[in-house]
């Protein structure tokens, strides 16, 4: 019991982070974790969140970047049965902050895909949902999502509409029992009264609700980074020599793109395929270590044995990739291959959040992935130089869309759901 407890509040403080901004005011950018967590494990660590109200933030015009799609992004696909409308985009953003559409009111889409942390969470490699259920793989940037062909890190879902529905009855993420009870509880709040008949002409349902949601999730679309700019925009003094020296090996020795696309005149840095880059395979193969270290609170460390940890935690079941979904030994460890604008925003990466940084990931290509029966024959040991690897870390860098402070500020603007 006792370690249940203690195991809670773990989680617990894991997880409340995200409610909190950055106190650096003077940076220019919004971005970033919750909590600035350097010196954590010394006694002198001191917070730097602040409360969830003093947050600001200014509506930005979100329907303009699906019909207008920053430099860099193809036409946004909108579905012909769902089009764009302002109201729409409101009622599904309105959705997304509210804490209310989980089963105990604490939980939103936002809480997982936290705008100031790239629509994703940097501080939590495997998500964590409701009364801190653990999940077993990272929360994707949802930057971009429209573009999307498949959803998930096994590509199980196809369309944004059905998506939701995912994480609003997922025990661990919003935990709700079933799809009546989200319709019922959202019939209850008299905030919603009359909105879903004024944006769809239709009442409140499974289908209204996913539309909405989806429609939100459309606009998140971020691009015009440096690279926009000097690839398509052919202004030559956007990105650094080794940023231009770095795509010609993304794009060449290092064969990156043949996974990771860029087309004449756009790139979704995706081929929307999976594959088998090894480090699933190495994940669900590789031994446990014996002991587990833990920082309980500034200064306190301690040490347990994993069998102790495994006795408390719940136990992450195996992950094997899009054979879940085929159930055909061949599809072992593939994964969807996610996209790369916005990468410096999004760690930790790959689908359980194993990397905490670029430079992980770039070893582990530059080491050819992890060699199994069927690694993908486009994955190989690149022996890069250290020049040729900082080169390779200056062009993923410059992914990063010039109107990502526009949406965060969005963000902050939209109204959180709360219980009165
Ligand atoms: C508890 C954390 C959590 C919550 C809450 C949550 N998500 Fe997610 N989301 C995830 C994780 C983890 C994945 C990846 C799951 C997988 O691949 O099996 C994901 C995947 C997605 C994807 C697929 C993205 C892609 O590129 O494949 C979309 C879209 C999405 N979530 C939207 C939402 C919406 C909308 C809500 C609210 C209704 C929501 N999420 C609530 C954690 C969460
Ligand atoms: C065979 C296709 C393929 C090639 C080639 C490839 N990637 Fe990937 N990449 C993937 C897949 C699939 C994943 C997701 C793996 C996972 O989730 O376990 C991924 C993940 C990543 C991630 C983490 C993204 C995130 O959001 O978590 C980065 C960064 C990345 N790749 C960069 C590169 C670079 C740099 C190269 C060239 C050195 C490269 N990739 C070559 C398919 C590929």
């Amino acid at each position: 019991m006792k370690n249940k407890l203690f195991y809670c509040l773990l989680i617990s403080l894991l997880s409340s982070v995200s409610f909190a901004e950055k106190m650096n005011t003077g940076a220019p950018l919004l971005h970033g974790a919750g909590d600035d967590k350097t010196g954590y494990e010394t006694k002198e660590y001191k917070t730097n969140s602040k409360a969830l109200t003093t947050r600001v933030g200014q509506k930005a015009n979100l329907i303009a970047l699906v019909k207008q799609p920053p430099l860099g992004l193809p036409a946004v696909p909108v579905p012909s049965n769902n089009p764009i409308t302002v109201e729409k985009i409101e009622l599904g953003r309105k959705l997304f902050y509210d804490r209310r559409l989980s089963l105990n009111n604490t939980f939103s889409c936002a809480m997982c895909h936290v705008a100031e942390q790239g629509f994703s969470h940097n501080e939590l490699a495997t998500a964590v949902g409701i009364e801190g259920r653990s999940g077993r793989r990272n929360s994707p940037t949802l930057f971009n999502v429209a573009y999307a062909e498949k959803l998930f890190h096994d590509g199980r879902e196809d369309s944004l509409e059905q998506q939701v529905w995912g994480p609003l009855l997922a025990h661990n993420e919003m935990g709700n029992p079933s799809p009546a009870i989200v319709l019922r509880k959202i019939l209850a709040l008299n905030d919603y009264n009359g909105l879903f008949k004024a944006v769809f002409n239709k009442p409140l349902s499974m289908e209204t609700i996913g539309m909405a949601l989806a429609t939100y999730q459309r606009t998140l679309n971020s691009a015009n980074s440096p690279f926009d700019q000097w690839y398509f925009g052919h202004n030559e003094g956007a990105v650094s020599p080794s940023v231009k020296r770095g795509f010609k090996l993304f794009a060449g020795k290092a064969n990156c793109i043949a996974c990771h696309t860029v087309k004449k005149d756009n790139a979704l840095f995706t081929n929307n395929r999976l594959h088998n880059t090894g480090h699933g395979f190495r994940v669900s193969t590789q031994p446990r270590p014996a002991k587990q270290f833990i920082t309980l609170a500034p200064g306190q460390t301690i040490e347990i044995d994993s069998d102790l940890f495994d006795s408390v935690a719940e136990k992450k079941p195996n992950d094997v990739g899009l054979y879940e979904i085929t159930e055909n030994t061949e599809d072992r460890w593939k994964y969807k291959t996610p996209t790369l604008r916005n990468i410096a925003l999004t760690a930790p990466y790959m689908h359980d959040g194993a990397f905490k940084t670029l430079e992980e990931v770039i070893t582990f290509y530059d080491q050819g992935g992890v060699p199994n029966e069927d690694l993908d024959p486009l994955i190989n040991p690149l022996h890069l130089s250290n020049s040729e690897r900082s080169d390779l870390l200056a062009f993923l860098n410059s992914l990063t869309g010039s109107n990502v402070d526009q949406l965060i500020s969005d963000a902050f603007a939209a109204p959180v759901g709360d219980i009165e």
